[in-house]
């Protein structure tokens, strides 16, 4: 019988035992992809007919899976159909029946995510980019004894669903994490070495985000961040009290099959003064409409972006006809055409020196803001228009607030008359 001799990182070492969660996150180039390829080529000869699957938040094509890696991997070891391994166009045969299949999440529903059920294996590759549904259907569909979830990513924000689960307060039992970096990996390539001096030198607010795995602090391409920079500076986030006279707005951007996302200000005079930030994925409507009353804003004005004349996908009727029943003031901004985003994000940059936020009840929408940033093609060196990522919903309602605003006619108190000398009556 042969051996197979597999040479591993001192970093990864504790990802050698079984374990139920296994997460590696780091900088650019610590060997996470190459580790789990290996470890799963390793456990597909040790444990005979597993079942193991790759998965990305999302994939259009097998190109952006990890099977090739896999293959080269299959290579450098010398493993080919004698041993029982054999490549397929979508699929890789490991010994004894086994296989490793390679998915997208963003493809999956409720339903046809039971077709991982009897799956040992679930390695996530570019797990920052995971959402919080895919993640609450992985978890329990990857359910037979023994089973491992491995995760490997390049961490972006504290708030991103996997980072939250491995590094936060409330690990799941039975989870190792690991940090690893370039400076971890001993077959750290040359190449790679040059991009990251290069890195070093040329876009040092980058570096410790791209290659020392930490969150990220300001993207380029960020449409908002130094508005909201300067915003800071000014103290113009702080605390922010409500104007009992001034009618309250919810400005919304209605999630249909992705979050929901409401602003809660108040137009006061040149300002928008903003109280609140809610966002909700997979609720249906009656629930942000609950929240908005059970947080003192059952008064609002609610304006919803043009998708507001839309039906409800299961009901039929519009959002508008359904909040106006339900006892709000509703207002429908007209469909802004071609180019509707970027006029909203040059109202919001026109608006933003007249913006207020109150400090602790905006903080998940400042995130969006923060991160809401210009998607690029970076061959043809153009922009793409504004990224759409778990951000965008909660800038879009920012955006939206700033194409609504219209300054308030001021009520016309009666002046005291002019009157001139000699005319006083006592
Ligand atoms: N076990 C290994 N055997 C041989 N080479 C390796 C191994 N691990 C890493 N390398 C080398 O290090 C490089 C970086 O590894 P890898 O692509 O796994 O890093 P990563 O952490 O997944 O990076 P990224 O964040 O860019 O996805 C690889 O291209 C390869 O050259
Ligand atoms: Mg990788």
């Amino acid at each position: 019988m042969r051996t197979l001799q597999i040479e591993t990182a001192r970093a990864f070492s504790p990802l050698l035992e079984p374990s139920r969660y296994k997460a590696v996150h780091g900088g650019r180039g610590s060997g996470k992809s190459h580790n789990f390829a290996e470890m799963l080529i390793e456990d597909s000869l040790l444990s005979k007919g597993q079942r193991a699957v790759c998965i990305r938040e999302v994939q259009k094509s097998l190109k952006d899976s990890a099977k090739r890696l896999i293959e080269d991997k299959l290579g450098k070891f010398g493993l080919g159909e004698a041993d029982g391994f054999k490549v397929f166009r979508e699929v890789i045969e490991t010994p004894g029946d086994g296989v490793i299949i390679f998915q997208g999440m963003q493809d999956h529903t409720a339903e046809s995510i039971k077709s991982l059920e009897g799956f040992k294996r679930a390695w996530v590759e570019e797990a920052q980019t995971l959402s919080a549904r895919s993640l609450s259907l992985l978890r329990p569909t990857i359910r037979e004894e023994g089973s491992e979830l491995w995760f490997s990513w390049n961490p972006r924000r504290k708030s991103d669903p996997v980072d939250a689960m491995f590094r936060g307060d409330h690990k799941p039992t039975g989870s190792v994490v690991v940090q690893a970096n370039w400076s971890d990996n001993p077959w750290f390539p040359s190449v790679l070495e040059q991009e990251r001096q290069d890195c070093f030198k040329n876009e040092p607010d980058q570096y410790r985000h791209i290659w020392e795995g930490d969150y990220a602090t300001v993207l380029s391409g960020a449409y908002y961040a130094q508005a909201l920079a300067t915003a800071r500076n000014e103290k113009r986030i702080g605390h922010v009290a409500r104007d009992p006279l001034m009618p309250i707005k919810a400005i919304w951007d209605i999630g249909l099959r992705d979050a929901t996302a409401i602003w809660i200000c108040q137009f006061v005079g040149r300002e928008i003064r903003v109280l609140h930030y809610y966002e909700a994925v997979g609720q249906p409507l009656g629930a942000h409409l609950d929240w908005l009353r059970a947080n003192g804003f059952g008064s609002a004005e609610c304006i919803l972006p043009h998708d507001g004349a839309h039906g409800d996908a299961v009901t039929g009727v519009r959002f508008e006809d359904h909040i106006r029943t339900a006892g709000f003031g509703v207002r429908t901004i007209q469909n802004q055409g071609k180019g509707a985003a970027m006029k909203r994000i040059e109202a919001a940059r026109r608006m933003f020196g007249q913006i207020w936020f109150n400090e602790t009840t905006t903080e998940a929408g400042r995130d969006a803001l923060g991160w809401y940033h210009e998607k690029r093609d970076d061959d043809r060196n153009i922009g793409l228009g504004p990224e759409h990522d778990w951000a965008s919903h909660g800038a879009d309602a920012f955006g939206l607030m700033c194409v609504a605003y219209e300054e308030p006619i001021i009520a016309q108190r009666p002046r005291p008359m002019a009157l001139g000398p000699g005319s006083w009556m006592g």
